[in-house]
C-alpha cells in the first residue's frame, strides 16, 4: 500500500503558520505515572498561555479514549498503539503551529522517543512529572490505586505494569515537593 501512496506538499508551511500566529509550534509532552500531576498542571499551563496570548491545545490521556483510541485498551500492544497514534495527533498540531500539551503516562521510551521523532526533536520537550508511586497512591485523585491494589484493574501501570522512567527529559517537576504554582513556573520557564 505504502507504494501507491506519494507525499504531497502545501506551500504553506510551518515557518508562514508559525509567523501568522507569532509563537513556534511544539509539543510538551508530559509523562510520569497515574496521580502524579499531569493534567493538572498542563491545564494550569493552558490559562498562562492564553492569558499571554499563545495558541495552546491540550490533549490528555482519558480524553483521547473517548474518541479517537475509544478502539484501544491497556495492555502493552494497546498502550504502545496508542502513544503512537498521539504522538503523530500531538506532531500535526505542532506543525500546525500550536502549543501542543500532551500528557498522557507514556510508560514506555519507545513511545516517548517515537512521539519526539514525530514531532521533531528540535519542537519536542519531554517534561517527567516526577513523584513516586505512594505518593500517586496516597493522592490517588480517581480512585484507580486503591482498585489496582485490590486487583480491580489489570495493567496498572506502577503496580502491575512497568514505568520506564525518561533517562534525559528536557524537564524533571518533582511534584512531591513542588506545589502546583512552582510546578507550573518551572514549565513556563521553558519559553
Ligand atoms: N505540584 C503538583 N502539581 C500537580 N498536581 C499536584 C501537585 N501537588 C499535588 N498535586 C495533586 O496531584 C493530583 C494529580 O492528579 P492528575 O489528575 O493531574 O494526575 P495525572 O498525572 O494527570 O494522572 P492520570 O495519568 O491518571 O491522568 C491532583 O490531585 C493534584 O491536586
Ligand atoms: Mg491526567
Amino acid at each position: 500500500m505504502v507504494d501507491n501512496i506519494k507525499w504531497h506538499s502545501g506551500e504553506i508551511d510551518k515557518a508562514a503558520r508559525e509567523e501568522l500566529l507569532g509563537q513556534k509550534g511544539m509539543v510538551l509532552w508530559f509523562t510520569g505515572l497515574s496521580g502524579s500531576g499531569k493534567s493538572t498542571i498542563a491545564v494550569e499551563v493552558e490559562k498562562e498561555l492564553y492569558w499571554r496570548g499563545k495558541a495552546s491545545y491540550r490533549l490528555d490521556g482519558d480524553n483521547l479514549r473517548f474518541g479517537l483510541n475509544q478502539d484501544l485498551g491497556f495492555t502493552a500492544e494497546d498502550r504502545i498503539e496508542n502513544i503512537r497514534r498521539i504522538g503523530e495527533v500531538a506532531a500535526l498540531f505542532a506543525d500546525a503551529g500550536l502549543i501542543t500539551l500532551a500528557s498522557f503516562i507514556s510508560p514506555y521510551k519507545a513511545g516517548r522517543e517515537a512521539a519526539r521523532q514525530a514531532a521533531g526533536k528540535e519542537n519536542f520537550k519531554e517534561i517527567y512529572v516526577k513523584a513516586d508511586v505512594e505518593t500517586c497512591a496516597e493522592r490517588d485523585p480517581k480512585g484507580l490505586y486503591a482498585r489496582a491494589r485490590k486487583g480491580e484493574i489489570e495493567n496498572f501501570t506502577g503496580i502491575s505494569a512497568p514505568y520506564e522512567e525518561p533517562e534525559n527529559p528536557d524537564l524533571v517537576v518533582d511534584t512531591k515537593s513542588l506545589s502546583l504554582e512552582q510546578s507550573v513556573e518551572l514549565v513556563l520557564g521553558l519559553f
